[in-house]
């Protein structure tokens, strides 16, 4: 996609110039472009609605404490955050799960549970950006808030599963993990609760040499955590985490079909609010960004003044996953016109704006000539915006009150009444 590096504005230190640029870390979306992103949030809209899952819109800007709450430290940094006019301190959204759940305290606290909710908008972080890392990104992500954790959870995966197999990727890898399990391993292994939250975010990042250094000086079992960590693979992985209660999990996936995950008991997760089972899945054919989708079973209700109730959730990075099809050299269809209409000269330009406003009422995308150039140019232009049939208009067609309908891709032509075309 060439959104990132080619179309990159190049700050040249004026302060004049750089007003009219965007800010460093967001993207514009040229027409082709957005067909892309278009063709994926529909078919993850779809997927979702398969589900049962309804969507839900949420503000893009909050009050601050909702996310510095218990969102972790890594999203707290990279927040924008703000006074507006009349004082209130307020934050881009960063994530939308936390907002999700203040909408469901707020508006739906009475609704039949389980609630099935989705949602898709932009987020802000104040990141380094690089290809697929973005200041302004956009997640499509899904919750389910109160159900009994096991078919919740397992629903969630099939769903996570589901919508990244509709967005056409043809490699990707979930991994599962508990962080219950894991901050049970910790304590066990001699580090505290209270001391655990440093080692998060290295654990995390995969960084076990930093990690190693933390917990030497806590004097904790290094062996043994390390050994935890650095474990992968099938179901087996288990025994060394018990207590997560993830194998039924496990048989739900295998009665809904769901495959290919790998167990993984290292993964920490960014954000805070997470109690236990956690998941994540990345593309291996990108590079340092290649996680494209984060979630698991949280508890944030009660922090928010609510009653505890059962949550699990993830969010798709909408935007890794465009990148990842590129990577993989998938084919998004373009967006298709059916016709482009061609009138020769002023005096056809009558019978083709009737043409055009009949096929448009036919529900057939359709668009015409506002050019005057020659019909060479004009086809050339045609076919350049993706129409799959060109209609000429010229003297003999206002005579014969026929059209002539070339087929753009095999530059076929024959004539046909309107009537004719509007009825296929
Ligand atoms: P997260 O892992 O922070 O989780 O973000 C979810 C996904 O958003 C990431 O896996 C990544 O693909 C994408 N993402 C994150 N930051 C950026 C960025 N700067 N540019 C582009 N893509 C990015 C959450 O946000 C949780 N709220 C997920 C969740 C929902 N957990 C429970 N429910």
């Amino acid at each position: 996609m060439p959104q990132d590096k080619e179309r990159e504005p190049r700050t040249n230190g004026s302060a004049g110039k750089s007003a009219v640029q965007r800010p460093k870390g967001t993207r514009d979306f040229i027409p082709v472009e957005m067909e892309k992103r278009r063709w994926l949030e529909t078919r993850l809209r779809t997927t979702a609605g398969l589900f049962g899952f309804r969507e839900v819109a949420t503000p893009a800007f909050e009050h601050v404490e909702l996310f510095t709450m218990r969102s972790g430290q890594g999203i707290i940094e990279d927040m924008y955050d703000f006074r507006d006019k009349g004082g209130r301190h307020l934050a881009l959204r960063p994530e939308l799960t936390a907002p999700t759940m203040r909408l469901y305290i707020e508006g739906l606290l009475g609704e039949p549970k389980p609630l099935k909710l989705f949602y898709f908008g932009n987020c802000f972080r104040y990141e380094q950006p690089q290809k697929g890392r973005y200041r302004e990104f956009w997640q499509f992500g899904a919750e389910i808030l109160g159900a009994k954790r096991v078919p919740g959870e397992v629903e969630l995966l099939a769903l996570a599963d589901a919508c990244l197999k509709a967005s056409g990727l043809k490699r990707y890898i979930l991994r599962i993990g508990h962080v219950g399990v894991l901050r049970k391993l910790l304590e066990d292994s001699g580090v505290p609760a209270e001391r655990q939250a440093p080692l998060m975010p290295l654990i995390d990042k995969k960084d076990h040499e930093a990690l190693g250094v933390s917990l030497d000086a806590l004097g904790a079992d290094k062996a043994h955590v390390m050994d935890v960590l650095g474990s992968s693979g099938g179901p087996e992985v288990l025994a060394k985490v018990p207590g997560s209660g993830l194998e039924d999990v496990l048989d739900g996936l295998a009665s809904a079909g769901v495959e290919g995950y790998v167990i993984e008991p290292g993964i920490a997760r960014g954000l805070d609010y997470y109690t236990g089972m956690v998941f994540e899945a990345d593309v291996p054919d990108l590079g340092a960004e290649k996680q494209v989708l984060g979630g698991g079973t949280y508890a944030l209700s009660e922090l928010f003044g609510a009653e505890s109730i059962e949550s699990t959730g993830f969010a798709i990075g909408f935007d890794r996953v465009l990148v990842a099809l590129e990577a993989q050299g998938a084919a998004i269809p373009p967006a298709k016109l059916d016709f482009y209409i061609i009138p020769m000269g002023p005096s056809e330009r009558k019978m083709a704006l009737a043409a055009l406003a009949a096929l448009r009422k036919a529900g057939l995308s359709a668009d015409i000539d506002m050019a005057d150039r020659s019909l060479s140019k004009a086809l050339k232009y045609a076919s350049s915006s993706g129409a799959s049939r060109a209609i000429i208009i010229g003297e003999n067609e206002i005579r014969t009150g026929t059209l002539s309908v070339k087929d753009l891709a095999t530059g076929e032509q024959r004539a046909a009444r309107l009537e004719e075309l509007v009825r296929t």
